[in-house]
């Protein structure tokens, strides 16, 4: 097992700074921070490229290049076959609205749609959209006592209708990872195609879209240490069942026919440089090298990050369970921590959710609090009328001292209290 070097990884980020007093990021689900890299690879583009695609001239070349060889790195990172299965657009939300409206010219009245409770409305309203063609929508419920979603709960409403399946690999809000390949599986051997959202899966596990057998899947690069980019893998026979909403000069084949307009050059750029650093984490070797040996690094890293995480996970939940009031949604039992992120909701009965996390910032430590998106999740546990949620998303970036400043500031906004 690699040990991660907490400190040669942070010395790597301008913001987080050696001071001990500096901010403390715990609000990683909405957005992590980049390394120098990543900047430097902006701003890289901008100095040597920052030009459209297909000309005749140097600059556009490079643009080319730069798309390309970013392509090729997501691929590594997800475990693509191809790096043409990887789709650049927005973000995960725009990705998904645009083959949401694209599957829904082929749906017909009566075809079904699986949705999730736990997921984020970025993969549940895209869907709901197909109720104009007719399509209904069921609705697979979490367990309200630990925050998981059965994979029962999904495949007892897949049937011969079933024409698409919408689930998370992990949730924004209380961090379960749902059996997503038992789900794809019972979607598979009925027909229908499955849409994963891994927006928070991504940063913290290692991704394999092969070993999981999906159709698509979603992420973005702002989440996993990037620029404001978004990601979509998907298996050519899936898509070529769909054609997409393009202009018509723009190019036929997959993947740029279903890149609507120009890209985020200089986001794409950057997020070659985030993965470059993620393949990093583990091995600090130089990082110019194949897409095979970039997928070995990456493998590396995100096996020390996840040790490195449950670790910090247990002392944040076991820390939060000593607070008189403190509730917590979602699995608490160590032992089952790979069932989970070290992505942690509660809400606490001395202040509202908004107040918890509007004395936080006033201490320095960013996290959110309210419903992330994750509004039915929020609905069904009954928190959505009180403000939802606080909650506290470390990575493989904090520290056991920042998780300890967390605990201690909060434990000072309630005196006396254990
Ligand atoms: C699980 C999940 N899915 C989807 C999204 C939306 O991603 P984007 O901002 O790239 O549209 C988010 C954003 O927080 C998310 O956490």
């Amino acid at each position: 097992m690699t040990q991660l070097d907490i400190q040669a990884v942070r010395s790597q980020f301008p913001q987080l700074s050696p001071s001990p007093t500096g901010t403390v990021f715990l609000d990683n689900p909405g957005g992590t921070q980049v390394p120098q890299s990543v900047i430097d690879a902006v701003a890289g583009y901008y100095k040597t490229a920052n030009a459209n695609v297909g000309g005749a001239f140097r600059t556009s070349q490079r643009t080319v290049k730069t798309l390309s060889t970013a392509r090729a790195a997501v691929a590594a990172l997800l475990n693509a076959p191809d790096p043409d299965n990887i789709i650049f657009g927005n973000n995960m939300t725009s990705l998904t609205f645009h083959v949401a409206r694209s599957i829904g010219d082929t749906i017909r009245p009566g075809d079904e749609i699986v949705v999730t409770d736990l997921d984020h409305d970025a993969n549940v309203a895209p869907w709901l959209d197909l109720t104009k063609q007719g399509a209904v929508i069921r609705v697979a419920r979490f367990d309200e006592k630990d925050c998981t979603l059965p994979a029962d709960a999904v495949c007892s409403l897949i049937n011969e209708n079933t024409r698409l399946v919408a689930v998370t690999h992990a949730s924004n809000a209380v961090g379960t990872i749902p059996d997503v390949q038992s789900v794809i599986r019972c979607a598979h051997s009925h027909g229908a195609l499955v849409y994963v959202d891994a927006v928070q899966y991504v940063p913290h596990r290692l991704c394999d879209v092969q070993a999981l057998d999906c159709d698509f899947l979603a992420c973005s690069s702002y989440k996993f240490f990037g620029p404001h980019a978004g990601i979509l893998y998907a298996r050519p026979a899936a898509l070529s069942r769909f054609s997409p909403h393009k202009v018509r000069p723009a190019p036929n084949q997959a993947p740029q026919c279903w890149e609507t307009g120009t890209q985020n050059h200089e986001g794409i750029a950057g997020t070659y440089a985030a993965i470059k650093y993620i393949a990093s984490i583990g091995d600090q070797a130089p990082n110019d090298v194949d897409m095979f040996t970039l997928r070995k690094r990456i493998e590396k890293s995100m096996d020390a990050v996840a040790h490195y995480e449950s670790v910090l996970t247990a002392r944040l939940i076991a820390g939060l369970q000593e607070i008189d009031g403190v509730k917590i949604f979602g699995i608490t039992d160590p032992s089952r921590f790979s069932e989970r992120l070290c992505t942690v909701a509660f809400t606490w009965n001395r202040y509202s959710p908004a107040e918890i996390a509007s004395r936080l910032g006033e201490n320095g430590i960013c996290c959110w609090s309210g419903n992330y998106y994750a509004m039915r999740l929020m609905e069904s546990l009954g928190l959505q009328e009180t403000g939802g949620a606080v909650r506290v998303g470390p990575v493989h970036y904090n520290t056991f001292e920042e998780i300890e400043r967390f605990l201690d500031t909060l434990r000072s906004f309630a005196p006396g209290c254990k």
